[in-house]
């Protein structure tokens, strides 16, 4: 392998004060003079760790077994923390942060002496905000992930983060006490790691690692197993040789790289939080990805994956089963097979031994878990610019329907009157939340599965249609129409709906529409006035001037595309 100069020299190589300055603050740590010397590459470890983000708390430790790797490949390896978005802790919603974090691990990378870096990602937006940041750079980047927490278990059942939903309704109907619900949040978190369903921190796990920007099976792997660890030596060794490669991200990012991905994210039933974060990253290292992909390319893949919320069981037992490699294998007559991953074999190779060793767990591709999977993109008056909907979450007899609005303004107004006696809905009516989208909320929220009033719950009603420009956990389920844009706040159609108004759902036909006349439709229209958006400073200012909307990715306008890994004014 012919060896260039590595990009820390710019730093480390330097004579005179320039070199003192570089290295002499370096030394304090006690690393001796020959490591700085230009043989060994210079591996960043972007860490993600924090006792605010408990999923990602175990990372010190997982960054030790990366570290022996990277020493053992003949690396320097230099960990640097990051912003981190604890999903669960995060007011108003860590959304609304995710491009200021990648914005951190952009400039972190590119203004530091590194020549490679590992992406320590877990928690729901700690993977987007890292490999969108990185994807800006573009330097040899692998990603390590946290792994999934052990499954819950309460009362003799297994829990999960989406027996959250169904306790909160039994808290609602008096089946459960506060102290139930305590007994159960101490069960259901009793390992490190991220949520054990396929909800958003899996889903982008297993992005990653059908991205290719990963070695296999680190979408699967446990947190508190082993081989989590004995995962993370070996990516750390393997950053080294892709440093001496040259292998940056922009090779493994094809666009063919991304529609297997969408694929994947089919077969597993993953996350349509995945929509969003697939695109910005998309965005970012210059592959064009809009909307219709996700349908196109997630049409023709059954659910494969047998995990909820799509499914019944967990990532920890899809593991057991034989992981994301013998996912991938059941779809693999739709991959394309050739591209290149993170450890320098394709995709195709890196799967083709895989076995299955569970078929409650992992279905064949004639015999799935599900016919339906993916994400439906749907269109219409209601949502010009297109809206989504996971049909394997979803209540099938529910996927064609008509029913009548019930319109709450935001998420306030539905909290307000959701169980107020006097609330007059049905099981058919269809339920309509406005301003919660990437500018009305601000930062979109996960609120689109809103909980169903209290009168319905105890009469049995399990789901109803809702519709919203806001997100949903990806551990939600429901016949749950989300990401509607443009937006209510800046005047999309979905502004316009008002309590009474018919609206139309038929997913087959891939359509969403307001039954209103042209006329009606028009002169709401020119009487809507945008919502008074409440922030006069800093980021939250930031975010509402420059965000883009949810079928462009939610990323700032100004950071799609890349600016490369160098740096043009040297102060020194
Ligand atoms: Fe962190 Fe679910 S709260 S992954």
């Amino acid at each position: 392998m012919s060896k260039k100069k590595l990009r820390s020299q710019d730093w480390y190589g330097r004579t005179g004060k320039d070199g003192i300055i570089y290295r002499s603050w370096m030394k304090n740590q006690g690393f001796p003079h020959h490591l700085f010397e230009g043989d060994k590459p210079v591996i960043g470890i972007c860490n993600t760790w924090s006792e605010l983000t408990p999923c990602n708390a175990h990372f010190r430790d997982l960054a030790e077994a990366l570290k022996r790797g990277i020493w053992e490949a003949g690396g320097f390896p230099l960990e640097f923390p990051v912003m981190s978005l604890g999903e669960c802790s995060v007011k108003p919603t860590a959304m609304l942060f995710r491009n200021l974090a990648s914005m951190d691990v952009e400039e972190s990378i590119r203004a530091n002496p590194m020549d490679g870096v590992v992406l320590m990602c877990g928690c729901d937006k700690t993977t987007p905000s890292l490999v969108m940041g990185a994807a800006s750079v573009d330097i040899p980047s692998i990603v390590l992930s946290g792994g999934p927490m052990l499954v819950g278990r309460y009362k003799g059942k297994k829990i999960g983060t989406s027996d959250i939903w169904r306790f909160a309704e039994e808290f609602k109907l008096g089946k459960m006490t506060q102290d139930d619900m305590i007994e159960a949040e101490a069960s259901m978190s009793r390992s490190v790691g991220h949520c054990a369903p396929m909800g958003t921190a899996s889903t982008m796990a297993a992005m990653v690692e059908s991205l290719g920007l990963s070695l296999p099976d680190n979408a699967t792997i446990p947190a508190a197993d082993s081989r989590r660890k004995v995962l993370a030596h070996m990516t750390g060794m393997r950053i080294v040789e892709m440093v001496n490669e040259d292998l940056k991200m922009s090779k493994i990012l094809t666009r063919k790289a991304f529609e297997n991905s969408i694929m994947v994210n089919a077969a597993l039933g993953g996350s349509t939080n995945f929509i969003l974060h697939l695109t910005a990253i998309a965005k970012r290292i210059g592959v064009d990805v809009d909307l219709t992909d996700f349908d196109k390319f997630s049409s023709m893949i059954p659910l494969i994956a047998n995990v909820q919320p799509s499914g019944e069981h967990w990532v920890e037992d899809l593991f057991y089963a034989g992981g994301l490699p013998a996912v991938m294998k059941e779809i693999e007559k739709h991959l394309h097979l050739g591209e290149i991953t993170a450890n320098g074999k394709s995709i195709g190779e890196n799967f083709s031994k895989a076995q299955c060793y569970d078929r409650n767990l992992i279905g064949t591709f004639e015999n799935p878990i599900k016919p339906d999977s993916g994400i439906a993109v749907l269109k219409g008056n209601l949502c010009p610019n297109g809206a989504v909907i996971k049909p394997s979450a979803a209540t099938p007899s529910l996927l064609t329907h008509t029913g009548r609005a019930v319109v709450f303004n935001d998420i306030d107004d539905y909290k307000a009157r959701i169980d107020t006696p006097e609330l007059d809905i049905d099981e058919n009516c269809i339920m309509v939340m406005k301003n919660v989208g990437p500018k009305g909320y601000p930062g979109m929220p996960e609120v689109g599965n809103m909980g169903l009033p209290q009168k319905l719950l105890a009469k049995g009603v399990k789901d109803m249609v809702r519709i919203s420009d806001g997100r949903m956990s990806g551990t939600g389920y429901g016949t749950v129409v989300l990401h509607v844009s443009p937006e209510s706040a800046i005047g999309g159609p979905l502004a316009l709906v008002q309590t009474g108004d018919m609206i139309e759902l038929n997913v087959p036909a891939r359509t969403l529409n307001l039954m209103i006349s042209d006329e009606e439709f028009a002169k709401r229209k020119a009487e809507f006035k945008p919502l008074n958006l409440p922030y006069e400073r800093g980021y939250v200012n930031l975010f509402l001037d420059k965000v883009n909307q949810a079928h462009e990715g939610v990323d700032f306008d100004f950071l799609q595309g890349s600016s490369g890994s160098e740096v043009k004014r040297d102060s020194h």
